[in-house]
């Protein structure tokens, strides 16, 4: 038989169920299961044409009833808007043979999402003189008299040996700078604050005066970007300048989808050109643990992998095929080094305790208790997705993570996750229950908190510190060591300063970089907190000026979950130009910021990413 061919319709019965109907132009005339990712949950008793069989996270199985090639599954209460929402990954699964199993491809033939008057994807950028510049916008860049040539092997002097700043230089313009004593570039000592720099482009040479190597560095960087839209004869400029925020991070999510290393330290890259120092690794989740830990090994070779017939199904993009990969111990050390030598600190995030599919079904003897009942569903459809605080085994795996964790990031912050624990969870645990009991505990939550409490003195203990999201403060167990990443608002962030955590601010309105940048239906992304456009990302202000809590919020974090981001073009295209403004967020002093001015400054951007191959997103507002 041919390939079969599928058809997707969304139909709207009444106003808050959306049907999705399936049709398949033929079937085989054995039994047939169809399987298929979605990222909604199904209500099972409304199939009409067969009977939902699985659903674990976005997998989803369907037993049509004989002789049915249309199918008709409700899910119920939810917004449904953007092809991205829409069913992927399929195939069919016959009765297992000599052969074994057998998969057949299906194509989907059509798609329709129901819905007729698509949004526009944005309007123009206002017409405004294209100016060259930098960005972030630093605090005060004044033009001078006259020009210098900066020759391709032109000499810099300056304290110790600048092979690593550099090298970093060459790298981002492809210039061959090397250290000399005669120089007509030097990097000089000054009294400036943390980080900063003053850059003087004089027709004669070029100085960097900073404070510290983080202050050099940032300097380069700008001669770099000036540079980069100019080449080599550069106008004379005097740039004075430092951030507004210690902390200026990028998340990236890798066990949505596994980003190879080429994908982030193509990344790093682009993160210390726009002045960004900490990378926030995420490297577990329900679909997959991306970091080999030697204590288990069945972490990455069971948990690292989705598929057909594999312990985890296909999720998300989906289809028959393996699907995943990991990082070896190897590789993320030398992930670590990359980004030191680009001034960037790695901040690994193990999530727990929800977001633990994965581990649970790479590590079932240890992490799961036969005798809990407690029914849940996580907020990406998972029922099994949770650690069991009360269980040996818990301790035992997380205790044995954290010490190959602490070994290989030398990063003083460790991420623990905490995000997004269920409701229903540990309530039918008999373990949880005494453990309960024992404690004096009243609210369920608090057992996140006794677990967490755990993983902040183990840490502790090491020297480290964690880090979470802001659901660690459930359960009221934590420390105000923890730095806390706030991410349903900023006024979440600002309630957490104020009662004295430290806080990275990462409000989903404004920061997270996978939702969609317009209401258009073509325009891939998430929507759940809005779709925000670049002007929007650009004007937020993390903390306003008279907060009075202000020395509590150490920086601006932006997360890319990469539910949606399965190549590198769509990485490309959710992490530009909006990167942009969230570097501008999260370095500029709100008074610096001006959104006609970074339109203005915005073309000399794209072209240097234009040369590096980025396929970014056309800026709209
Ligand atoms: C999160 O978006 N769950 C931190």
């Amino acid at each position: 038989m041919s390939t079969p061919l599928i058809t997707i319709a969304v139909q709207r019965r009444d106003e808050e169920d959306v049907w999705i109907l399936l049709t398949l132009d033929r079937v085989p005339s054995e039994p047939w299961q169809l399987h298929f990712c979605l990222g909604r949950h199904i209500d099972a008793s409304s199939l009409e044409g067969g009977e939902l069989i699985h659903q674990s996270g976005s997998y989803k199985v369907i037993a049509p009833h004989p002789g049915s090639r249309e199918l008709a599954l409700c899910c119920r209460k939810t917004a449904f808007k953007r092809l991205t929402d829409l069913p992927q990954g399929f195939f069919l699964s016959l009765p297992e043979s000599r052969e074994g199993a057998q998969i057949m491809p299906v194509t989907i033939a059509g798609q329709e999402l129901g819905l007729d008057s698509p949004a526009p994807a944005g309007k123009e950028l206002a017409e405004v003189e294209t100016e060259h510049g930098i960005v972030p916008q630093p605090r005060r860049l004044v033009r001078l008299e006259g020009n210098f040539r900066l020759a391709e092997r032109a000499h810099v002097r300056g304290p110790g040996n600048l092979a690593a700043l550099l090298g970093h230089f060459n790298d981002l313009t492809s210039l061959a700078l090397e250290q000399d004593h005669d120089a007509e570039i030097s990097l000089v000592q000054g009294e400036l604050p943390a980080e900063g720099y003053r850059l003087l482009i004089r027709p004669q040479g070029i100085e960097i005066a900073a404070g510290d190597v983080a202050g050099w560095r940032h300097g380069l960087v700008s001669l770099a970007q000036w540079y980069l839209q100019h080449g080599e004869s550069l106008p004379c400029i005097e740039v004075e300048d430092a951030p507004r925020f210690g902390l200026r991070v990028i998340h990236l999510d890798c066990g949505r989808h596994f980003q190879p290393m080429a994908s982030l330290k193509r990344l790093l890259r682009q993160m210390s050109l726009y002045k960004f120092n900490r990378f926030h690794w995420h490297l577990t989740d329900d679909e997959g643990w991306r970091l080999e830990i030697k204590a288990f090994p069945t972490l990455t070779e069971v948990g690292a992998w989705r598929g057909h017939g594999l312990a985890i199904g296909p999720q998300l993009s989906g289809g028959a095929a393996r699907y995943g990969g990991c990082y070896s111990q190897a590789e993320a050390r030398e992930l670590v080094a990359y980004a030191a030598s680009l001034g960037i600190e790695v901040i690994p995030e193990i999530d727990i305790p929800g977001h633990c599919h994965a581990a649970i079904k790479a590590l079932p003897e240890l992490l799961i208790e036969p005798e809990d009942h407690s029914r849940y569903l996580s907020v990406q459809y998972f029922d099994d997705n949770v650690l069991n605080p009360a269980l040996p085994g818990t301790y035992h795996f997380l205790e044995r993570v954290m010490d190959e964790v602490c070994e290989l990031f030398p990063s003083p912050l460790i991420h623990m996750g905490g995000d997004e624990v269920p409701h229903g969870v540990w309530t039918d645990s008999p373990a949880c229950q005494r453990l309960m009991v024992q404690q004096g505990y009243q609210d369920i939550r608090e057992l996140q908190g006794h677990l967490l409490r755990h993983c902040q003195g183990y840490l502790a203990a090491k020297g480290r510190r964690m880090v979470g999201w802001e659901e660690i403060l459930q359960g009221d167990k934590v420390s105000q060591e923890a730095i806390i990443c706030a991410w349903t608002s900023f006024q979440a962030g600002l309630d957490a300063a104020a009662a004295g955590y430290p806080v990275l601010m990462a409000a989903a309105q404004y920061l997270y970089l996978d939702l969609a940048c317009s209401e258009n239906i073509e325009e891939p992304g998430l929507y759940w907190a809005g779709t925000p456009n670049l002007e929007q990302v650009y004007s937020c202000d993390p903390a306003p000026a008279d907060f009075h809590a202000n020395d509590n919020i150490l920086g601006v974090l932006s997360p890319l979950w990469s539910e949606l981001v399965h190549t590198r073009d769509r990485l490309d295209y959710m992490l530009f130009p909006r990167m942009l403004a969230t570097a501008e967020v999260a370095w500029s002093l709100p008074g610096d910021k001006d959104w006609g001015h970074f339109c203005a400054r915005l073309p000399g951007q794209l072209a240097i990413l234009d040369q590096q191959q980025v396929r970014y997103r056309t800026p709209q507002r």
